[in-house]
């Protein structure tokens, strides 16, 4: 009787463990293994082929005997998937290889069956080169096989899990909501989908799940959450992607701080189970204020000092630097910040205008002045502008920014405080980075919390609101609600900080229709327009809704801080440039006459040099 099992080719033979996961325990087993060639090594006769799979590496020997009764195993290039069986056996004292898990053990290789072939590979897949990324993504499929790019696809995996146990135990329902939908402001411009059967009409694919899951909350579902695709058309940095994944969650019947207790048990679960670390909970909190008054940002890296004062009262009297004056009379500000040594660290270049520092204020975007001080070993200030300062005003200079012999005192002012803060905030963030300030082994999370609900647009001439349109204030601001206080508003909305990026973004909603129509009124929106973008929104507020709140986190960015890669392109499966295209696929690419026409559209292509000269 002929057993099936001796029948089974090796290429049909089920293989007994990932490569990367042989061990000691398997010494003496016959197994099957199959993966990529990763090394070749030839050692006089011996040729020794590292095995590679997503789990990691193993060395396979083989024999003399059976390279020359076998000629499949000359012929053995890089990146060529095969099948082996062979025995697990002990390394010979000596040779093992401390930097693989299975560095201890090898298999003595007895049969091989080549399973594909690969051709001579664009770049080495075995070490980073200087490979550009644009060649990197567009052999992409070749690009995942490296190691780093394995440990990020195996912590995104993780994340998503830990996600959907963490939400399920804590009665969270998973949904789905529509990606072909109507505009959600978030901010960003909209990616539009032609429909063929309503021509001249179109989808715009969600910038977030936000109204869909506010509806939910409307239906009585309670506790929602998502593992949600976002599509955003805005100017891509390392940290957007125009598509993007966020780990959307509402609850109803909660407050500011029920939100935010779930959401810091689901990050320090997340932390918990991808790097094995405890999140300390609950978490600090600061408002928007303090925040751009100390670090001058919204999301501010904690991991360093370097604390911004404001000298501007300290500067009122004794101040002869005409700038600086008229600056302080116009209502405007002056910030500093006190770089602790910097007299050793920074060269005179640096101090020079056309240094990276000085450039990093950017003139342009409502800054006026910038200076610096530096503090000699007597403890007196020094600069090219100090004859301009009473010793008074250099005194208290130096009390309010706590400086010390060897010090570097760095000044911005300007009229426009939002520009001051910011500016502020990233020549802070700058001299952290180039002078290695920033503890890198930290984890610094930190609510953001008291946002102003709007900030006057001054290009746009109207008010926008900071978060989104659906996002409650606190009650006793209401009355300043479309009035010229508007701006003082202080909005139910928290984000969450963690060294340097935002993670997430939420609030509580508005759940009166009444109220929800004001605020499209305060910002602009007519009655005809709200009725007609968010017209079943401001329905569905009228049959019962419940108070609810909820928040959003970048997936991506949860995964880019856990893995420490520098931009969400190394943790996105398949990303986009810069630029916003595929150099895999060749997206965006045209569509022919023949689409166009099904879905009645006619593309208007200008050539650049037909485009109209600008002014
Ligand atoms: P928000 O717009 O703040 O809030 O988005 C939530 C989080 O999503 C991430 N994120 C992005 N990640 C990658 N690429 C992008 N282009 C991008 N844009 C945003 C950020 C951000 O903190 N509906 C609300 C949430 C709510 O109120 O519940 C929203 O989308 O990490």
């Amino acid at each position: 009787m002929s057993t099936q099992a001796t029948e089974v080719t090796l290429a049909d033979a089920r293989r007994s463990c990932y490569c990367g996961d042989v061990r000691e325990n398997h010494i003496g087993q016959r197994v099957v293994l199959k993966g990529w060639v990763h090394r070749r090594r030839d050692l006089g006769g011996i040729v020794f082929i590292d095995l590679r799979d997503r789990a990691g590496i193993v060395q396979l020997r083989f024999d003399p005997d059976l390279i020359s009764a076998d000629g499949a195993a000359h012929a053995l290039r890089s990146e060529f998937c095969i099948a082996v069986r062979g025995e697990v056996t002990r390394r010979p004292e000596g040779t093992e290889n401390a930097n693989i898990d299975s560095g201890t053990v090898e298999v003595v290789v007895a049969e091989i069956d080549v399973l594909s072939r690969s051709n001579p590979l664009p770049f080495q897949i075995d070490e980073r080169d200087n490979t550009s990324e644009e060649i990197r993504l567009r052999h992409r499929f070749l690009d995942l096989r490296r190691e780093e790019m394995q440990y990020n696809m195996r912590v995104r995996h993780q994340v998503y899990h830990a996600t959907r146990t963490f939400l399920a135990d804590e009665g969270f329902w998973e949904f789905e909501t529509p990606i072909l939908t109507k505009a959600t402001p978030e901010g960003a411009r909209d990616f539009l989908v032609p429909s063929r059967l309503e021509p001249g009409n179109f989808y715009a694919l969600p910038q977030s799940p936000q109204l869909f899951k506010q509806l939910l909350m409307i239906s009585g579902y309670d506790r929602y959450f998502q593992i949600a695709r976002c599509f955003r058309d805005e100017d891509l940095r390392a940290n957007r992607q125009p598509e993007f994944t966020q780990i959307d969650l509402e609850m109803a019947f909660v407050t500011m701080d029920d939100v935010i207790e779930v959401c810091e048990r689901l990050i320090a679960h997340i932390w918990k189970t991808c790097l094995g670390i405890d999140v300390p909970t609950p978490m600090p909190r600061m408002s928007y204020h303090e925040a751009m008054a100390k670090y001058g940002s919204d999301k501010p890296d904690l991991r360093f000092g370097m604390e911004i004062t404001d000298l501007t009262d300290a500067l009122r009297q004794g101040c002869n630097f005409q700038v600086f004056n008229n600056i302080i009379k116009k209502k405007g500000l002056v910030r500093a910040l006190c770089f602790e040594g910097g007299g050793e660290k920074l060269s005179n270049t640096d101090l020079r205008p056309e240094s990276k520092f000085s450039k990093q204020v950017n003139r342009e975007t409502g800054i006026r002045a910038y200076a610096w001080f530096k503090v000699d070993e007597n403890g007196a200030l020094s600069s090219n502008i100090s004859k301009f300062f009473e010793e008074d005003a250099l005194a208290r200079i130096k009390e309010q920014t706590g400086a010390k012999p060897g010090d570097v005192i760095f000044m911005v002012a300007g009229t426009d405080t939002r520009a001051v803060a910011d500016q502020t905030g990233r020549l802070r963030l700058l001299l952290g980075r180039e002078f290695d300030l920033i503890d890198k082994s930290l984890w610094k999370f930190c609510w953001i919390m008291d946002f102003p609900s709007f900030e006057w647009n001054t290009e746009e001439k109207r008010w926008d609101p900071l978060h989104h349109p659906f996002t409650a204030f606190y009650d006793e601001d209401m009355e300043k609600l479309g009035t010229e206080q508007q701006g003082e508003m202080r909005s139910k909305a928290y984000d969450l900080a963690l060294n340097g990026e935002e993670l997430g973004g939420g609030s509580i909603r508005i759940h009166r229709n009444d109220v929800q129509e004001k605020v499209f009124a305060a910002i602009g929106i007519t009655p005809e327009e709200a009725k007609e973008k968010f017209s079943f929104l401001l329905d569905a507020l009228q049959f019962g809704a419940p108070p609810h709140g909820g928040l959003a986190f970048g997936l991506d960015r949860i995964v880019m801080l856990l893995t420490g890669e520098e931009s969400i392109r190394g943790v996105i499966p398949f990303p986009k440039t810069q630029a916003g295209t595929c150099p895999l696929t060749n997206a965006p690419g045209p569509v022919s006459d023949e689409q166009l026409k099904e879905l009645s559209i006619r593309a208007i292509v200008k050539k650049k040099e037909d485009a109209p000269a600008e002014a």
